[in-house]
């Protein structure tokens, strides 16, 4: 099925059960793929093109010196501006191809075929595309949108559950967005994911970055749980995966809204987060350890130049859309030491 989307959005966007070749790309197209997704592709009947790129790909691999092969094989078939990149797999996959499609020859155009729960309800759709420094998390990347997704739930069948549980929580992000506590709590208790949320999700936010595609404004909202997330999955060396280290962002987004006064969600609700994200226990960084990137994140501004003084926090609300602040990153420490008192049970030190 096509979505629909806001009239003259750059993204066609398909919400499919099983590919569908006749999406492709009708002239020349190069692929760059997941290889744990190589034997579902074919599977399916779906073709490869000259040079098909397939690799084993994940957070440490989401670097520039990741992506320059391709642009070398790109350039040795070679791909001209006509030519399509079809990238196939996670989030971090589409990302950097992504990325790899602005900066080839300047731009060309590219399909995103998402392959996690994560990318294919948020990651692939939007123009945000980029690659991680040392530093930090997407700190280079582009504003260069997929001129189609397609999402084909098929794929989801060889995706480990934990990465389909990290994947729930950019779902789970969206409905607190929409304030949407019914589906927020459908998403925390329904094992299987649904093909509806996958649209739902899609159509919320192609309607925010069709507003404001450059995050000049409500597109930061989308934000909600990352502030906190980024650091988090950085500072875990990716051992918490992305969209786990969004789930305990969130779960703190929802206790530090609290803290600036807004109204508190119903006890049952954070409990049933912090039920969710209790495996996760073991995996978390301290606080000193997240502090330093959340000093570095995007989203910190800067009064003095090196010295970022306050970052933009998303604060959710059960009876009415998120708030923006700006707040100092160490705003978030008693949240988090709350947060892990929720998850652990143990009393953390803030
Ligand atoms: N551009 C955006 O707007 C945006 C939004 C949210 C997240 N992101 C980015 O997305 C990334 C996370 O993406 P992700 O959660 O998809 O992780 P991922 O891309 O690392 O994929 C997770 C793992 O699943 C494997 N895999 C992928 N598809 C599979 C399948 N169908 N079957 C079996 N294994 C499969 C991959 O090899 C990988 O090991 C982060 O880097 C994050 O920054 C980007």
């Amino acid at each position: 099925m096509r979505l629909a989307t806001p009239h003259a959005f750059p993204t066609e966007v398909f919400v499919l059960d099983t590919p569908d070749p006749g999406l492709l790309p009708e002239g020349p197209w190069v692929l760059v793929g997941d290889a744990a997704v190589r034997g579902a592709w074919r599977a399916s009947g779906m073709p490869e093109p000259e040079g098909a790129l397939w690799l084993s790909i994940s957070e440490p691999e989401k670097r520039l010196d990741t992506l320059i092969p391709w642009l070398e094989a790109w350039s040795r078939l070679p791909l001209h501006r006509d030519g399509v990149v079809v990238a196939v797999g996670g989030g971090v996959l589409t990302d950097l191809a992504g990325l790899a499609s602005a900066l080839y020859l300047r731009g060309v155009s590219w399909q995103a075929w998402p392959t996690t729960l994560l990318s294919m309800s948020d990651a692939g759709l939007g123009g945000k595309t980029g690659a991680d420094l040392p530093t930090g998390k997407n700190l280079v990347g582009a504003f260069h949108p997929p001129k189609r997704l397609v999402a084909c739930l098929a794929f989801l069948e060889t995706l480990p559950q934990r990465q389909v549980d990290s994947g729930r929580w950019e779902l789970v992000k969206t409905a607190l967005l929409k304030t949407d506590l019914e589906w927020a709590k459908e998403l925390l208790a329904v094992p299987s994911p649904r093909k509806v949320w996958i649209e739902r999700a899609l159509a919320y936010k192609a309607e925010v970055v069709h507003r404001d595609p450059t995050e000049q404004g409500e597109r930061r909202l989308l934000n909600l749980g990352h502030t906190l997330g980024h650091a988090l999955e950085s500072a875990s060396e990716y051992r918490l995966l992305h969209g786990e280290a969004v789930g305990v962002g969130v779960l703190a987004a929802c206790l530090l809204a609290r803290e600036q006064g807004f109204n508190a969600f119903p006890e049952s609700f954070i409990e049933a987060l912090a039920e969710r994200l209790r495996p996760l226990a073991p995996l978390r960084p301290a606080w000193e350890q997240a502090l330093p990137w959340m000093r570095r994140d995007k989203k910190a501004t800067s009064l003095r130049m090196g010295s970022p003084s306050e970052i933009h926090c998303i604060l959710p609300r059960p009876d009415g859309p998120p708030q923006q602040r700006l707040l100092p990153p160490e705003a978030w420490a008693e949240p988090f030491a709350r947060c892990l008192h929720l998850i652990t049970g143990e009393t953390a030190r803030a």
